[in-house]
């Protein structure tokens, strides 16, 4: 298991060459973070279940599916069957997560629980035995490149207390606005999985662009 996870996001990506863009960072990266939105959750539209499905042979980086997406239960457990490896849906969206985390794990997925920016981390702390990541929004969720809110690293500071404290196996990730300047306070706050989007396809070299933030992660 590698101490730090880089997960670069397709969503900067160019969406006529995904292949391609893919293995770009096949190299350098740790897992493929793939944002799926529904126009209903948040105001954006991706892709969605076939777009993954074809994009899981072109590659073998593990897929790392964010679904900001209504009605998760209806969805999730289609990303896991086409061999995602970890599947986060939101908080906001769901009213029985530890079920839908249940779905996710019998499927075969790692399950990730993602709380966007105007959601307190406090109430869903007890729920983090049955999930394997939780993801942290550093923005609110449904547009990349935006500029990172550092005052949501107090959500995962609590998070990093709550999961050493209880010796629970979580990865805490971070998502939005993650780049060369302000990696480094994220991982402090005790991020242990980044996702950058524009910082990684923004970037002449995608994979010197991870190279270079994991290694800004490690301090
Ligand atoms: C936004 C997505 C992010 C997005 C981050 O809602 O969840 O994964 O791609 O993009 P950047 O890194 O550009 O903020
Ligand atoms: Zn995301």
């Amino acid at each position: 298991v590698p101490p730090l996870i880089v997960a670069p996001s397709i969503l900067a990506a160019d969406f006529a060459c995904l292949a391609d863009e893919v293995r770009a960072v096949e190299d350098t990266a740790d897992w493929l973070h793939v944002d799926v939105m529904d126009n209903h959750f948040v105001p954006n539209l991706t892709i969605g279940l076939p777009v993954v499905q074809s994009l899981r042979a072109a590659t073998t980086l593990p897929f790392d599916v964010h679904l900001m997406i209504e009605d998760p239960r209806r969805w999730a457990p289609g990303y896991a069957d086409a061999g995602a490896y970890n599947v986060t849906f939101h908080v906001e969206a769901c009213d029985d997560p530890v079920a839908l985390a249940k779905d996710l794990r019998s499927a075969g997925a790692k399950a990730g629980l993602a709380i966007d920016r105007d959601t307190p981390i406090e109430p869903y702390l007890d729920l983090l035995p049955s999930f394997d990541t939780l993801l942290i929004m550093t923005i609110k969720a449904g547009f990349g490149g935006q500029r990172f809110i550092p005052n949501l690293l107090d959500k995962v500071r609590t998070a990093r207390r709550h999961v050493d404290a209880g010796h629970l196996e979580v990865r805490i990730e971070v998502d939005g606005g993650i780049a060369a300047d302000t990696i480094a306070e994220a991982a402090e706050a005790g991020a242990d999985a980044f996702v950058a989007g524009t910082a990684v396809y923004g970037a002449d070299d995608p994979a010197e662009a991870v190279r270079r933030l994991r290694s800004l992660a490690r301090g």
